[in-house]
């Protein structure tokens, strides 16, 4: 077991990339892969988020292989599952540093928000890593993409930007009227500089040791079928553990709390409500019980016949009761198992290292 609780390992230390709403506590990843699989086996999660469920497998000799549908989880994970050299990474910082004085006039063209959460320089520096790393194909891009959305918001004193919260984006209006009535401004600090420690301290330890893995960026109804080609690849022709947390009905909306790190890769100045269904806050129930059906249904082709299903969930009625009938519908010839939240605390988003499922949380497991 690799201990990704502890940072003294480099499992551990790249096991917290990154900050991500209703992320698996690493502990319970790491218990819930060793219990239900042997070595070179293949865990599945369609519903991947930062990738903890797959990072768990690959750093303990499984293959880790799964889809998720937003490029701030998908960027994570991808730099888990195949991390740059630091030596690339720096170059590349310091390639970007360089070549910020170029973006200069367009940081000063930048919505209001900007102005109040990033110096100039700061906006500048992120305007070029915005527009110069190709973060969906290159492996040096995506790992520093990762490292870059991590700090981009949180502590004052701790990040790039004027005080905010680290795991969502807050919302423009709220933000620029909060700095302004407790009187802060953003933090003078030289990205460059700033990104070196935290790029020393990421790898103080090294790379993690990954076995082949692979996660997909996009949308599981349609990915998943093309999984068979990837899970032939690792020699297996089936995974042995389905493990996954959906998206809880009407709970969270991952691109709109998402919607500064998803400006740094690409996407629009402000938070824009999705029309698309599986980008939205999963409030039309039928549609959110047809998501269900068709991703685990594709699951189901990937699986071998005696794998386990292991599904975290969220416990308030609707989405529990859902997820229960659709599971006993796709796999009939399994037991279906539940076991409920134990002791009122925390929700896991809260958690780095406690294991348990929390208040508001149910594990049904299928065998
Ligand atoms: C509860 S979170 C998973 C968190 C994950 N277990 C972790 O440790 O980070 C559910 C995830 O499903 C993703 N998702 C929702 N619909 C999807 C779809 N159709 N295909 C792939 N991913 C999807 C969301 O973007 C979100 O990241």
């Amino acid at each position: 077991m690799n201990s990704l609780s502890r940072f003294g390992t480099a499992e551990g230390r790249w096991a917290g990339v990154g900050p991500y709403y209703a992320m698996f506590p690493v502990t319970f990843a790491e218990r819930i892969v060793l219990d239900h699989t042997d070595t070179g086996d293949v865990v599945l999660d369609p519903f991947a988020g930062r990738g903890t469920g797959l990072y768990s497998a690959a750093v303990n000799d499984r293959h880790g292989v799964g889809v998720e549908i937003n490029p701030v989880g998908w960027v994570y994970t991808r730099a888990k599952l195949r991390p740059a050299s630091k030596q690339h990474v720096l170059k590349r910082l310091q390639e970007i540093g360089k070549n910020s004085y170029r973006y200069r006039i367009a940081a000063k063209k930048l919505p209001t928000f900007f102005k109040r959460c990033y110096t100039l320089d700061v906006r500048a520096f992120l305007l070029t890593a915005r527009s110069w790393l190709n973060w969906r194909q290159s492996k040096t891009d995506w790992t520093l993409m990762a490292l870059l959305l991590i700090h981009l918001h949180g502590k004052r004193t701790d990040s790039l930007s004027n005080q905010m919260r680290q795991t969502k984006s807050l919302s423009p209006p709220y933000a620029i009227r909060w700095w302004k009535e407790n009187n802060q401004s953003p933090p003078d600090i030289d990205p460059i500089e700033f990104m070196s420690k935290k790029l020393d301290w990421r790898y103080a330890k090294g790379t993690p040791d990954v076995t082949t893995s692979e996660v997909y960026l996009g949308d599981s109804v349609v990915r998943l079928p093309q999984l068979q080609t990837t899970l032939d690849s690792f020699g297996i022709g089936r995974a042995s553990l389905l493990f996954t947390s959906p998206p809880y009905c009407g709970v969270t909306n991952y691109h709109y709390d998402q919607w500064l790190r998803l400006w740094l890769l690409g996407g629009p100045e402000q938070p824009v409500a999705q029309v698309d269904s599986r980008r939205g806050k999963f409030t039309d129930r039928s549609k959110y019980r047809e998501l269900l059906k068709l991703v685990f249904m594709k699951s189901k082709t990937l699986l071998a016949s005696d794998a386990l299903i292991y599904v975290r969930t969220d416990s308030r009625e609707f989405t529990r009761s859902i997820t229960c009938e659709v599971l006993s519908e796709v796999f009939p010839e399994k037991t279906l198992k539940v076991y409920e939240s134990p002791s009122p605390a925390k929700t896991q988003t809260d958690l780095f290292t406690d294991s348990a499922p929390k208040k508001g949380e149910t594990d049904l497991v299928l065998m």
